[in-house]
């Protein structure tokens, strides 16, 4: 660090503080703590890690959905996530990291995501139960992002609640059919909303005297809620629902306390979380694995695209030139 740039240090950290008070944007450009970048840095990239690997568990019915409509609504969902994963790469690297960092992060096992998408989905129900239970839990976490103090995460986050949204109900819809079918039908969605239930609740984080960086975050008014808090109003969004749906949650201990004015639940097992996160949960391997072998088939398109631009570039330049040297500007 420079002298100079610790002598500007305090006016820029004092414009930045009034940005935040002021419930304003802080734009790339602008000045900000080293800590700050570095949090949103780690944040938006493994929330876009988490949509890209998210695209894997539901892949894996496109070629088995049951009808044409399921597939082509299902194939769209998949090609949301990539989109959202996109923005989020763009998001980040505003703040100074490449894409071919945050990847190689990826690939190498180095980077971490959302630890729902290393679950496996057996059946057709899981279809349902992911876009009922797992993106209905996004959308309850990432609603308050669209208004982080980041403003290109902030401004990406607002399209991907809207698409969200859509992913939410095809996954209710898919349930809601499956528990109007036959007996065997119903089994099925009740076995996925038993697998899925409790790891949606995890992917709110760990509670929040366990989550030592949620104050910082708070502060900077990344995050407006805490992990319980979220957890609490996400549990309140799936009562009525689960009604609807004829499912039953399953945790015998759910029950609103009017005292309290909150949702009484059985503990939440957090060694599975953590042996989940910690790269031990069923599917890890092959969800890496799977990316890698990805990102390595796709060589060839990098390759070619780089190629085109660089002659792209070649012939603007020989354009240029060429209007230049008979003096037009
Ligand atoms: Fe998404
Ligand atoms: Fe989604």
């Amino acid at each position: 660090m420079t002298t100079e740039t610790l002598i500007d240090e305090a006016p820029e950290q004092a414009a930045f503080d009034a940005v935040i008070e002021a419930d304003s944007r802080i734009e790339p450009r602008d000045w900000m703590p080293a800590a700050y970048r570095k949090t949103l840095i780690r944040q938006i990239s493994q929330h876009a890690h988490s949509e890209i690997i998210g695209m894997q568990p539901e892949g894996n019915w496109i070629t088995r959905a049951p009808s044409l409509k399921r597939k082509a609504i299902l194939m769209a969902k998949v090609q949301d996530e990539a989109g959202h994963g996109l923005y989020l790469y763009s998001a980040a690297q505003t703040l100074g990291i490449t894409r071919d960092e945050m990847t190689e992060q990826l690939i190498e096992g180095r980077a971490r995501y959302s630890s729902i998408f290393n679950y496996p989905t057996p059946t057709w129900a899981d279809m349902g139960a992911i876009g009922w239970l797992v993106d209905g839990a996004a959308i309850c976490n990432q609603v308050p992002l669209c208004r982080a103090s980041y403003g290109p995460y902030a401004r990406a986050m607002v399209r991907i609640c809207k698409e969200e949204s859509f992913h939410q109900r095809q996954g209710f819809e898919i349930l809601l059919t499956l528990m109007q079918g036959t007996a065997a039908q119903r089994e099925l969605a009740q076995d996925a909303v038993n697998r899925w239930y409790w790891p949606s609740l995890m992917m709110f984080g760990p509670p929040d005297d366990e989550s030592p960086n949620s104050a910082q975050s708070m502060g900077w008014k990344i995050k407006r809620f805490s992990n319980d808090e979220l957890r609490q109003r996400f549990i309140g969004m799936l009562v009525p629902q689960a009604e609807v749906l004829g499912v039953t949650l399953p945790d015998p201990e759910l029950r609103w306390d009017e005292g309290s004015g909150r949702w009484i639940t059985s503990e939440i097992d957090w060694t599975e979380f953590h042996e989940v996160l910690a790269g031990r949960g069923p599917m890890n391997a092959e969800r890496i694995r799977r990316r890698r072998e990805a990102h390595e088939d796709g060589a060839w398109v990098r390759e070619a695209a780089a190629e085109y631009a660089r002659k792209q570039q070649l012939r603007d330049g020989g354009a240029r030139s060429l209007s230049l040297s008979k003096g037009v500007a």
